[in-house]
């Protein structure tokens, strides 16, 4: 289901930067999703185009032809300069060279690429770049891509383009503008335990004496002790877990609900990524930061939620997704589901990066930019001031982890990221992202996950045991 063939032959393929407006225009049908911060539309229609191009400020058309194969957006990520390789341009070229020149390697650590069908470059900007590969080749490139680049799979036929209904942001704002300091939740979030995130998160790093972890990489034997401790670990803490598969060869979702007190559909979402990336060349791929620290945060927060005896009145999810890094694999399936079930999700808060800043910075809260709904980050950022008032809250262009996919269809959606800034952790998609090094900061992630949780509280509604039970 992931070739790409049947893309009309002569087709126009425009890119156009994201645009949240365009369900009122004729190339809301050609819509092949968001990559990067970018819009893609495949079509031949002539007078769409034409009409469209008038009313785009920026953007660049590619001709394709019949011989496309899965086509995968490739962006660089928007990183800080302090870690910044100067030569970003020329390890792109030499990766790419790498993936259109058919080799006989079989030493089991490169792919053999297929040779038939080579792969293609088919638009190219300083940060970004659109490719032509058999789709095998597509489901593995993290493997292979330099560090800083992640890859992004184009579905393979148009999909709907749903923005986030204006009964659902108006929802999120009645939430916001009843928004005030409740002194119960503020001692039930500060309940999550700094010593407890540290022992999780070293569980899931392998850093753990009792851990045989060695990577959490979506195709790893790693990835599936991860997936049966996390579920152990969030049911022994009274919720209830599947793992649910997506796609074969990948870890499943580990998907875990509590079951609202009220008669209601209203849920709300709150998520990181269990997968993991290492160094080119390397099987070890700890995922401290990215994203052991989301994980270990849902973790520490369904923790408290046991400890304090909590009833939420709306339905909770908490979901640790898979395949992130090969292009929100896992959560496009599940958003997807949630979506053609009727979901109704009031909101989702994704954690994806909460330990790293430089040695000389504040703790942070780092906000999206521009994917993401902007009345759940604006009820994020007040409630960190209200509860975390620690952090210093600002936006960032590090973008689109697994929120993206909830935003795609329609979901009120955002991310909590540990900078207000590009990213900066030296060790980002390196085999050293380890728990116990510099920079790397439970009590950040402890004042993210207040937020987080808070976030939770608040919108779903909870109980406390009456103090005669
Ligand atoms: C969390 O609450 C429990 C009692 O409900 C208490 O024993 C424990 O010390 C608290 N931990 C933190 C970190 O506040
Ligand atoms: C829950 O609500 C639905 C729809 O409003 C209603 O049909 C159903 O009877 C209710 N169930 C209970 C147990 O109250
Ligand atoms: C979602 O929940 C809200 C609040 O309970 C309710 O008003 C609304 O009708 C529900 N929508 C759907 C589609 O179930
Ligand atoms: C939320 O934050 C905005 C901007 O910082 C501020 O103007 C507003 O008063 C805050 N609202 C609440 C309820 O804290
Ligand atoms: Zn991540």
């Amino acid at each position: 289901m992931l070739v790409v063939n049947a893309v009309a032959p002569l087709a126009l393929l425009l890119v156009a930067p994201y645009n949240s407006q365009l369900s009122d225009s004729c190339l809301s049908q050609y819509y092949y999703g968001t990559h990067g911060q970018q819009n893609v539309f495949i079509t031949d229609d002539d007078v769409c185009l034409s009409k469209a191009a008038q009313h785009l400020n920026d953007g660049s058309f590619v001709q394709l032809t019949d011989d496309v194969q899965q086509l995968v957006w490739l962006q660089h990520q928007a990183v800080d300069d302090s870690i910044k390789p100067a030569s970003f341009v020329d390890e792109f070229n030499a990766f790419f060279s790498r993936l259109s020149t058919p080799s006989q390697v079989t030493d089991g650590e490169q792919i053999v690429f297929n040779k038939q069908h080579p792969a293609k470059l088919l638009h190219r900007t300083e940060s970004s770049a659109l490719i032509s590969v058999d789709s095998e080749t597509a489901l593995t490139l993290d493997l292979h891509l330099p560090r800083f680049w992640k890859a992004s799979p184009l579905p393979t036929s148009p999909v709907p383009f749903i923005p986030v209904p204006s009964k659902a942001v108006d929802r999120v704002r009645d939430i916001l503008d009843g928004l005030k300091f409740d002194p119960t939740v503020a001692s039930i979030v500060s309940n999550i335990s700094v010593p407890q995130l540290r022992s999780d998160v070293r569980y899931l790093t392998g850093e753990h004496p009792s851990s045989e972890i060695i990577s959490r990489h979506s195709f790893s034997k790693g990835v599936l002790i991860a997936a049966d401790w996390l579920k152990d670990n969030f049911e022994a803490h009274g919720a209830s877990c599947t793992l649910k598969p997506f796609l074969s060869g990948f870890a499943p979702n580990v998907i875990c609900s509590y079951e609202g007190t009220e008669n209601t559909t209203e849920t709300v979402l709150i998520s990181a990524h269990y997968d993991s990336r290492g160094s080119f060349g390397s099987v070890r791929a700890p995922g401290g930061d990215d994203d052991g620290s989301g994980t270990t945060a849902l973790l520490g927060i369904a923790r408290v939620i046991a400890r304090k005896g909590l009833k939420f009145r709306k339905n909770v999810q908490i979901c640790a997704f898979a395949g992130e890094e090969q292009g929100l694999y896992g959560s496009r399936y599940y958003a997807r589901e949630m979506y053609e079930k009727g979901a109704n999700l009031t909101l989702m808060v994704q954690a994806d990066m909460l330990g790293y800043h430089a040695a000389d910075e504040p703790a942070q809260l780092g906000l999206p930019d521009i994917i993401g709904t902007p009345e759940v980050a604006q009820l994020v950022a007040n409630l960190s001031a209200i509860y975390s008032p620690e952090l210093k809250v600002g936006i960032t262009p590090a973008c689109c982890s697994d929120h993206q996919s909830f935003h795609q269809v329609g979901f009120p959606a955002t991310q909590v990221f540990e900078r207000a800034g590009p990213i900066a952790d030296p060790m980002y998609h390196n085999s050293g992202d380890l728990s116990d090094r510099e920079g790397y900061d439970f009590e950040q992630i402890k004042s993210i996950a207040k937020v987080q949780f808070a976030t939770l509280l608040h919108v779903a509604g909870f109980d406390l045991p009456s103090k005669e039970d």
